[in-house]
């Protein structure tokens, strides 16, 4: 089942509630675009990828909404709809890029009326969504080049099937490479504050039957410097231009002791995740999230009462951590600046 997906006979969206998984497994109905902004606040959709996707279905909704009578309404009413859902969470640079294609397609000046527009829009959607679950896996045969039978993987949050329309990034490769017999290893963070690792990551390689020891965060330095680990593969929620990559909070701090270690460190990182607007990785918006993700673990509190906590919920490696980037388009090596934007443009001609 997709993470996210439209529900042709309702005309609503779904999403699997990963605030409550692996204890409940549930699905949540969307009929609203306010009501997907909230979700996507509320980490209900999480990764950037399928916020990307959950965005472009809110716009279909926003669409749906509308009272619009003709067409300038409508793209006056999408547009506001655009600026909501952007708000909704900063660093994962997808939800910026579905809702501005959902908004290119709107903006068309073909589409005369607002039936044509919201169809197109669903469309658009869908496409969006389908293209993310075939793009994984292409990005996931190459990264599985870079496993050999034999190898421990340290992996970092989640980004597996849960984190996108379906398959996954760093987690896809590793699906990949035991899909091929490889016989591997995986370290899991269970990335504290909001427990992806522990949660999300642990469930999909159970129900994978991929062999897989979950760590403490703080474990993974002993793990490195005792040569314990072949790879450490992670996701992205914005690359920049120069190779700078923002990803789950400890990823910098992983990627600096892989490096002392000459372990290799390989973002899995789909096109639509790179910017090529923002040429360093110090320009990307940082997204600070709620001090009580940090005071208390899903509601039961670990620190004294009226403490105050400091809560990134992302943070940037830079480049020269980065041994190469994963993407469909093949594996980019340095110089990033050069190769990501041929690879971005190869990306656009598959
Ligand atoms: O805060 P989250 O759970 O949305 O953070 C997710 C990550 O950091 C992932 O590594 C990233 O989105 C890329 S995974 C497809």
């Amino acid at each position: 089942m997709r993470t996210v997906f439209w529900d042709n006979e309702r005309q609503t969206m779904k999403m699997i509630d990963q605030r409550v998984l692996p204890w409940t497994f549930e699905l949540l109905e969307y009929a609203t675009h306010e009501a997907v902004a909230e979700a996507i606040t509320d980490m209900v959709v999480r990764g950037a990828p399928a916020i990307g996707a959950a965005a472009a279905f809110g716009m279909v909704l926003a669409a749906q909404q509308s009272q619009a009578t003709d067409a300038a309404t409508l793209r006056n009413d999408l547009h506001t709809a655009g600026e909501r859902l952007n708000l909704a969470r900063p660093t994962a640079v997808n939800l910026a890029w579905a809702v501005k294609r959902l908004l290119r397609v709107a903006d068309n000046p073909d589409l005369t009326d607002p039936t044509a527009i919201h169809a197109a829009l669903l469309a658009e959607a869908q496409k969006l969504a389908d293209e993310d679950v075939a793009l994984n896996r292409r990005m996931a045969y190459h990264g599985a080049e870079l496993i050999s039978d034999g190898d421990t993987i340290l992996h970092h949050c989640n980004t597996g099937a849960l984190a996108t329309v379906d398959w996954g990034t760093a987690l896809g490769v590793i699906f990949a490479a035991h899909e091929q017999g490889k016989k591997i290893h995986v370290l899991v963070d269970e990335t504290r504050p909001r427990l992806q690792g522990a949660r999300l990551t642990a469930w999909e390689l159970q129900q994978r039957g991929i062999p897989f020891d979950l760590i403490a965060d703080n474990a993974a330095g002993h793990f490195m410097r005792t040569g314990q680990v072949n790879i450490v593969l992670v996701g992205s929620d914005r690359t920049a231009a120069n190779g700078d990559v923002a990803n789950k909070i400890g990823t910098y701090k992983l990627a600096v002791v892989a490096k002392e270690n000459g372990v290799p460190f390989y973002p899995v990182v789909p096109t639509s995740t790179i910017d090529l607007d923002l040429a360093h990785g110090d320009l990307i918006p940082i997204e600070e999230r709620s001090p009580d993700e940090v005071t208390a673990v899903f509601g039961t509190p670990i620190a004294p009462a009226g403490i105050s906590a400091r809560n990134p919920a992302f943070d940037v490696t830079p480049h020269r951590y980065v041994t190469g980037i994963v993407t469909e388009a093949g594996i980019v090596y340095p110089p990033f600046v050069k190769n990501l934007r041929q690879a971005v443009l190869k990306a656009s001609n598959q």
